[in-house]
This record gives C-alpha cells, structure tokens and sequence, in this order.
C-alpha cells in the first residue's frame, strides 16, 4: 500500500499529490516554492483569489495540465502553522482521504515535507498519514445483496520525505497503520449484529488474535464458570440460549509476568435489559453493548503488532442478557467469584456483574494495574454526552497515565468522582453486601462505585464509553457507527505504560 521515498521531484508521474499549505503570507515558500513557479507563479494567484485555500481542513484540487508529472493536486489547508498539531494534520489528513475516496483514484503521492513544522516531524506526519487513511475510509460492508460493480480505491500511496530516512518513515507508516486497523477491528466487531456476534463468534475471534499473534489464550466455557463460582456473570447468562465465554488473552512482553496491565472489557452480544426491559426504542442498537470488549480486541491486535515491552493479560466476558423462564430477575440474589453477595434490583444493570467476575479473574491472572472500558450506563451520557469518555478511579497516578494517552489518541476523557458516599450506596442491601442498582441519582458515578469494590485496592480506571462508542454522524475520521472509541487510547496506554510505586 505505503511506498517511501527520498527525493522529491516535480516531473514525477502520479495520478494525484498531495501537498499541505500553510495559511501565511508567503504561501508558496519552501519547498513549495518550486512547485508554484513551474506554473508561472498561478498557484500563487489561486491562492489570493481564494480558489485554493490555506484554511484548515480546506481541501482543493487543480488540475496541473501537464505541468508537473502528477495529473492533479490536491491542496490541504492547515491553517495557522503556530497553532498546527498532529491531531489537526490527521483530520485534516482524514478529510482529503474521504475526497480521494469518493474520487476513484487508486494511485496518488503526498509530499509529506510540506506538512512539518516545530511540533510536527515527519515521523508524526506518517503516523498520521496511515493512520488518517485508515480511520477516514473505513465502512462497514453490511449484508445487502452485492452489486457487481468493482470497487476503486486508493491502492497505492507514495509518500515523499526528504528531512527524515526511508525506512525510518515506513517505520512510523506501519505504526500508524497497526493503530487504524486495530481501531477498524473494533468498529467491525461493534457494527456487527447480536445474531452474526454471539459470545462463542467473540471467542473464536480471540483465538484467531491469539493465533496472528502468538497470545496465550483461555476461553472459559459455562462448565469452567461455574466451576469458578463467577455467579454474577451466570447470572446474567441464565436467560439465554447462547452459553457466556469468559475470553483470556495474554501478552507477555517482559521476561517475567509481572507489572502486569489488566484490560477488561463488557462483552454484552446483545441487551434487553432483561426482566427490567429495555424500551422498543431504547433497545435498538444494543448490540453495540459490547464496546468495551472490542476495544480490548482492537488494543490487543496493535499490541500484537507493535509489541511493546510489557505484560497484559485481557480479560472479556461475554453474554447476552435476554429473558426467558430461566432469566434472573430483580431481587435474586448472587454470589460472584469475590465471594462478595449481590442483591439484583435492576436486572438492566447487568454490565457491572460481568464485570464484577472479570475484574476479580483478571487480578487471578496476575494482573496488578486495571483498565476496564465498558457500554456501562446511560447515566454517563447524560453527565458528559457523546464526545467524552467518563472515567473514575481509585489511583490517581495510573489515571494520570491514562489520560496522557486519551491525549496523545485524540480521545476526550473526563473524570467523576467517585466519594464515600456513593460507595455506601452501593454497599447499602439489606440481604446481600452490595445491590447493583441504588436508584438513577448519579447512575454512572454508582456504576462505577460497584466495580471499583472488585478492584479493591488494585490501582484501577474505569472507563464508560457509553456515549462515545457509536457516532450519529459521520465525522472526519470514519462513518456514522461504530466509533472503535478507546482502542488507540488503551495501546498507547499500555506502550507508555510506567509501573507505579506502591
Ligand atoms: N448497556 C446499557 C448502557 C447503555 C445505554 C449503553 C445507552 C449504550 C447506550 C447498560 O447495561 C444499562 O442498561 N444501564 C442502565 C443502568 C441502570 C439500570 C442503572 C442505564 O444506563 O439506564
Ligand atoms: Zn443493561
Ligand atoms: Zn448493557
């Protein structure tokens, strides 16, 4: 797909290139210089007549006429070149991709020297380059019936760099792709119905992974579960005909286990709320209700790719949560692996139990830092709605090396409190230790709040990604859907992860 390449030259024969421009006064400076007066300084007056534009996100194209060796140009405005990050480059990156797209070219260049600045080199620009290309020209195929028309796309992209080695950038191209595709991965597994994504097709999926990438892999299977006593997570099974899988996948990238990064993810195929019954319109598109799981999937297959120095081990369980004769239902109470009781009041609020078993059997793996990421409640939407990751914690530093990398992926995080108080509430039953549902009053905060009382003194963040896992819009990197929130965000966290002294 990538070919690099030193020494850029005008007469070079491409269907398109690329080139960013600066919003400044001397707009065809630099390296651009050169490109603008083989058109006799025209380029510049499209610029002052403000056919082509500087501005960020502007995308034009012209047409060279046989001037230079590339049939046409395409121009990204990035604006301000002071105020210029690599996260405006990639959405900007991400614009002219969809153009490109919707273009029928398969063969285009982009010189990617024009791109750079102080804050921008040119191992950041390729990392956004096939990262941008990836995100911005995903879809998901569907299931209609297939026309027979041939799809043309964007085949082969040369990129031009002149300040930084070849290899050095193909490097950083395969980065930036490795962390695409992963993202790609989980909007896959998202987009994918309950019917077509039962818990057994998530696990086999994980085997796959396992398999690509040389994982240790355990797939717990009804049998093994009992056997373990993960009573909250049965109990959430017991309505459906699909038996749960409890999904293990371990990476070891230091020669001993230890440090080890726990990534837990909500791995609900569907959601009916169960006895406590969804809504018919707040029950469409649940099968997105496991956002959490495919974020680990897709983190796990970057991590395979780029295999960094450090110990994860994942832990997804996974279920539908339906009704029949045999479903739990409110006032039932459960024993989870913790040993800790478990009074049901909202059977709806069913993503906390599984989560609850796998918190606990992911510390059983050795795991000694928690991330879980999870579809959790409605609640958070209405707190922080659709851009913003809620987060909670029970350590500040881990959650500090969180937010570092939501930062460095361009993932908007915030975080809620979580008080004593609302750990009473969760610890208020009068039959059990813990209820999982203490009333609507700051429900993402006391979803929260139940989980953290499986972590225990583990450092652990809790990440609800209940609004931010599917898109109404399409937006400059990717359709409307699902959005593979988090992904980028846990394979960085783990790249840069640093143990935290105790
Ligand atoms: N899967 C839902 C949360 C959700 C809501 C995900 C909207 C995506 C979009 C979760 O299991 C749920 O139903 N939570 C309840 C909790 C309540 C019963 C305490 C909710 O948010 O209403
Ligand atoms: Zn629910
Ligand atoms: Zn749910």
């Amino acid at each position: 797909m990538f070919q690099v390449k030193n020494g850029w030259e005008l007469t070079q024969k491409h269907e398109g290139l690329v080139v960013g421009l600066f919003d400044k006064p001397e707009k065809f400076g630099r390296q651009l210089a050169k490109l603008d007066e083989q058109f006799s300084g025209q380029l510049t007056e499209l610029v002052k007549a403000g056919d082509i534009s500087a501005k960020l996100n502007a995308i034009n194209k012209v047409h060279s006429f046989g001037k230079i060796g590339a049939k046409r140009i395409w121009f990204v405005g990035l604006g301000k070149e002071k105020e210029f990050t690599f996260h405006k480059l990639e959405k900007a990156l991400g614009k002219l991709f969809k153009e490109i797209k919707g273009s029928k070219v398969t063969e285009a260049a982009v010189y990617l020297d024009s791109f750079l600045t102080d804050q921008v080199d040119g191992l950041d620009a390729a990392h956004a380059v096939s990262e941008a290309l990836l995100l911005a020209t995903y879809q998901f195929d569907g299931y209609r019936q297939k026309s027979n028309e041939p799809e043309r796309k964007l085949e082969i992209l040369t990129v031009y760099c002149d300040t930084v080695p070849e290899d050095e950038v193909a490097a950083s191209l395969t980065v930036g792709y490795a962390f695409g595709k992963g993202t790609n991965s989980a909007r896959t597994l998202v987009n994918t119905p309950g019917n077509m994504l039962t818990a057994t097709d998530m696990a086999n999926y994980a085997v796959e992974l396992a398999g690509k990438y040389d994982f240790e892999v355990e797939i717990l299977d009804k049998a093994d579960i009992e056997k373990l006593g993960m009573g909250a997570f049965l109990a959430v099974n017991q309505g459906s005909t699909e038996p749960p899988k409890m999904i293990v996948l371990k990476y070891q990238g230091k020669d001993e286990w230890k440090d080890v990064i726990g990534l837990v993810g909500k791995g609900i195929t569907f959601d009916t709320g169960g006895y406590s019954i969804k809504t018919k319109t707040g029950i469409v598109g649940m099968k997105t209700d496991m956002g959490g799981a495919a974020a680990v999937l897709g983190a796990m297959e970057i991590i395979g790719e780029t295999r960094p120095e450090q110990n994860v081990v994942a832990v997804i369980p996974s279920t539908d949560n339906m009704i029949s004769g045999h479903a739990f239902k409110p006032d039932d109470v459960v024993a989870s692996m913790s040993g800790k009781t478990i009074e049901v009041l909202n059977t709806d609020a069913e993503g906390r139990l599984v989560l609850a078993d796998a918190v606990t059997y992911a510390k059983h793996h050795g795991a000694e830092y928690l991330v879980d990421v999870a579809t959790l409640t409605g609640g958070v939407i209405t707190a922080l709605g659709v851009n913003t990751t809620g987060a909670m914690t029970n350590n500040e530093p881990l959650y500090e090396q969180v937010l570092e990398a939501a930062h460095e992926a361009g993932e908007q995080m915030w975080q809620l409190p979580l008080f004593e108080s609302e750990k009473e509430r969760v610890r208020t039953s009068k039959v059990a230790d813990l209820n999982n549902s203490p009333g609507s009053e700051g429900h993402a905060i006391v979803a929260g709040a139940f989980i953290g009382e499986f972590a225990e003194s583990t450092p652990w963040v809790h990440l609800d990604i209940a609004g931010t896992a599917t898109s109404s819009k399409a937006h400059d990197l990717g359709p409307a859907g699902a959005t593979g929130v988090m992904t980028r965000t846990l394979a960085l966290f783990v790249e840069r992860f640093e143990p935290i002294e105790k």
